[in-house]
């Protein structure tokens, strides 16, 4: 736990009110974040990147010539979608992380929502997004059931949910390779769990490098060159700034992304430039080397074999596997074992 270091927190230097009334909220944000950058590798919470201005690059970064998992997953739900759902069937569609829900038009379009209604549950974690999503869903599919979900993916789903059956029960994105092996594995056991006999998981892989798909193709993914992914690297920074009164400065990190291939994953890096402390108010500094990296995203890229042990981890056989013609990214749909 200690480097060293007495455990005496530094004082608040004196320009820093000290009658500010600290919400447990922020309290817990900042003792998480403080953890993440005392350990090693020192490490940020992706879950942070996503404020307002995060989530506006995000959709920027879906939208980049560099970035093809969006497009690419768009197109195999365009040629798959309609199959998927005319072979299962399904009466509801559940999102997990359903964003702008701009892809689910696809499916939704499939189960011919407009002329025979049916459930459309998105889930995100911001609910202002969400509510924005459900609006123009219900203008735009007047039959449509549409039911958000505030919640966050790694907890489990309300097991009485009323949701009509069968369900499709969506993560689109690639979204599980943020996560690590035991957090995916667990991901997907709560989905199981939630899961009746009939329901389908239709989950989006971002491919390993292979034949068809080179490592510098995937790393100019994440290394754009109008430095979008870098702004929303370093975005992560300002938003610490101001949610825990941090006095990281954005311009002295750079970005750094690439793939580790023991790992299988892309990392992504903000890189000190110079030596320099991070001050957090109440708990003291953080001094960073010139050089010394703080990882604040995996992305891990996937291959057949490890989705299907993934899947048979929480109880899923894989059932279906679809891939574009240059094996950039897969769908993949699973069942109850
Ligand atoms: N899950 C997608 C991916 O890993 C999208 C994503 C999440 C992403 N965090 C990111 C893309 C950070 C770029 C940078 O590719």
């Amino acid at each position: 736990m200690s480097e060293g270091s007495p455990a005496q927190p530094t004082l608040p230097s004196t320009d820093e009110p000290r009658d500010v009334r600290v919400s447990p909220a922020r309290d817990a944000v900042a003792a998480e974040v403080w953890e993440g950058l005392r350990t090693r590798p020192r490490t940020l919470s992706s879950k942070y990147f996503y404020d307002t201005r995060g989530s506006e690059l995000f959709v920027e970064i879906t939208h980049l010539p560099e970035y093809y998992p969006t497009r690419t997953e768009r197109r195999l739900l365009e040629r798959w979608g309609g199959e998927l759902v005319r072979e299962h069937r399904p009466l509801a569609l559940l999102e997990l992380g359903a964003g702008s829900a701009r892809k689910t038009r696809v499916l939704l379009d499939a189960m011919e929502v407009r002329a025979e209604g049916g459930s459309y549950l998105p889930q995100d974690v911001s609910g202002d997004f969400l509510e924005d999503t459900a609006r123009r869903l219900r203008v735009e599919y007047p039959h449509l059931q549409v039911t958000p979900l505030v919640g966050d993916l790694t907890h489990p789903l309300e097991p009485d949910l009323d949701v009509p059956r069968p369900a499709m029960v969506a993560l689109l994105g690639s979204t599980i390779g943020n996560f690590t092996d035991p957090q995916a594995a667990e991901i997907l056991a709560n989905i199981r769990e939630f899961m009746h006999e009939g329901d389908r998981f239709l989950m989006g892989a971002d491919l390993r490098p292979s034949r068809g798909k080179s490592v510098e193709e995937l790393e100019a993914a994440y290394n754009d060159a109008r430095g979008v992914t870098a702004e929303f690297n370093r975005n992560i920074l300002a938003n610490l700034n101001r949610r825990i009164g941090t006095d990281f400065d954005p311009r002295r990190f750079e970005h750094r992304a690439f793939y580790n291939p023991d790992e299988a994953q892309i990392e992504m890096h903000l890189v000190s430039r110079g030596a320099q402390r991070v001050r957090f108010p109440e708990r003291g500094e953080i001094p960073l080397m010139d050089g010394e990296t703080i990882r604040t995203e995996i992305s891990r890229k996937w291959d057949r074999g490890s989705v299907e042990r993934l899947f048979g981890s929480a109880g899923l056989v894989l059932l279906e596997w679809f891939t574009d013609p240059h094996d950039r990214y897969a769908l993949a749909v699973g069942g109850p074992e």
